[in-house]
């Protein structure tokens, strides 16, 4: 395993579409180890491919449950809005309040090819959309908003 560079600020790759992955081979296996490795280095909650450079659809996620790699994730449903706050390891100068749906069903693919939908709330929620955003070339800080916008239902 090794620890990966990231992208950061207004590097073009952040703004590119990540392609699908369609053989999960011992390149993507090492691609997830490195960035699962790199993502608790920086003790960060998640991580996309093109944060490492490298334009293919895989987000690592561990919100403190345990580790999630998810391949060519979509998300199927999603449910409510809670706006919180948010950053983002390719931008370690921001923080800001983004909205979000509260729950969130997704569907991916594991390393060993298995297919999967799980349900996610709050911050799997958040942390899973912002980074499938993150494979469509979006970042969160084009969609700050104001914490007055905050959804008190949460
Ligand atoms: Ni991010």
């Amino acid at each position: 395993m090794a620890i990966r560079n990231l992208r950061l600020d207004e590097d073009p790759i952040l703004r590119k579409k990540s392609r699908p992955i369609t053989d999960i081979n011992e390149r993507i296996k090492t691609l997830a180890d490195d960035m699962l490795e790199t993502m608790y280095q920086a003790e960060g909650v998640g991580l996309a491919a093109p944060q490492v450079g490298v334009l293919r659809r895989i987000i690592t996620v561990d919100i403190g449950e345990g580790a999630y790699v998810m391949i060519n994730p979509e998300i199927l449903e999603q449910e409510g809005e809670v706006v919180d706050s948010e950053g983002c390891l390719s931008f370690p100068d921001v923080t800001g309040y983004v909205k979000r749906p509260k729950k969130i069903k997704v569907k991916y693919t594991d390393l060993d090819g298995e297919d999967h939908e799980i349900e996610g709330e709050d911050l799997m929620a958040r942390c899973v959309c912002h980074e499938v955003d993150h494979l469509n070339g979006i970042v969160f800080v084009d969609k700050l908003c104001e914490p007055t916008e905050v959804n008190y239902e949460k």
